[in-house]
């Protein structure tokens, strides 16, 4: 298992983007430099185009794949949120989950990193009432629209951490605990110098890998070619990992990875981009 401590401590992250970007509001950082769960009010920028500059104060313990700013969060999220996160939030915290008392039950569980506003995972957890869901996803007014699904489709088989889910799946997921993990469409980080910010690259993968059942799977996707050459060579080389295609898959076939169109996924193929898919089975 890769050592948790080989993620590299960086000068901290404070970084907008034009895609799908958060500005961190600075609250929540410790002496330490421990952040805690962003804000309630924190949201993604979409009209922000640079990394805010690197604050001052102690180094962070890894470079962040998002960038926080205040923002708008609706009347219905927030309610969302003050109603259902503490029936279907799992709150951050530095030691491993037991699965069976998080969902009541013991079934196989799914991790999906970065669930924006939810609809692919509520649509998913719909269909595989026999499959428990784990989102994780910094951006606030994302798990407050998460939440109104669960209530509205009465979901018994989705539970969300606001968090980093670099620092989730380190601190909260045991080794060879998971069934499958989803990272669908993560923030593109299309600029050279941010690449460094993109979720799929060592050392997170290897840790990530490290969590997954054997014989578990790993599901991305992305709509940015050549984000999705860096996933194919990073996944690839993956030594806990096994292509399931001979590079993307095209028709993935595990049902799991059979997913529905995402807002982000639908977005690029308005501008005309392609879609990748990768589907990795853990050795
Ligand atoms: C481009 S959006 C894609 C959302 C959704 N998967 C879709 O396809 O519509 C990427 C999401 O990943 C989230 N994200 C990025 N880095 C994250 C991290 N380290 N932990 C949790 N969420 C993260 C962002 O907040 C954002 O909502």
């Amino acid at each position: 298992m890769q050592a948790l401590h080989s993620i590299p401590l960086s000068r901290g992250i404070c970084a907008t983007h034009q895609f799908y970007a958060f500005r961190e509001g600075g609250e929540g950082s410790d002496a330490a430099g421990y952040h805690a769960p962003p804000p309630l009010h924190a949201m993604s920028d979409p009209d922000a185009t640079d990394p805010a500059p690197e604050p001052a104060g102690p180094p962070y313990r890894h470079i962040r794949s998002f960038a926080m700013r205040r923002g708008h969060i609706t009347h219905g999220q927030r309610r969302a949120v003050e109603q259902w996160f503490a029936a279907f939030g799992v709150p951050y915290a530095p030691q491993p989950l037991d699965f069976g008392q998080v969902f009541g039950r013991r079934a196989p569980v799914v991790l999906e990193i970065g669930f924006g506003m939810g609809e692919t995972t509520a649509a998913i957890a719909q269909s595989r009432p026999d499959v428990d869901f784990l989102g994780v996803e910094v951006f606030t007014a994302g798990v407050g629209a998460l939440l109104k699904r669960i209530d509205e489709l009465a979901l018994a088989n989705v539970r969300i951490v606001h968090h980093d889910a670099v620092e989730v799946v380190r601190d909260m997921i045991p080794p060879d605990a998971l069934a499958g993990v989803h990272i669908y469409f993560p923030d593109p980080w299309p600029k050279k110098r941010h690449h460094k910010r993109r979720l799929v690259a060592q050392p997170f993968i290897g840790l990530l890998a490290s969590r997954i059942a054997p014989g578990g799977y790993l599901h991305c996707a992305t709509d940015w070619e050549d984000y999705a050459n860096q996933m194919l060579e990073v996944l690839g080389g993956e030594p806990q990992l096994v292509n399931t295609a001979d590079g993307f898959a095209k028709e993935p076939a595990n049902p799991l990875c059979r997913r529905p169109t995402t807002k982000f996924n639908a977005r690029g193929e308005r501008l005309g981009h392609g879609t990748w898919d990768l589907v990795f089975i853990r050795r």
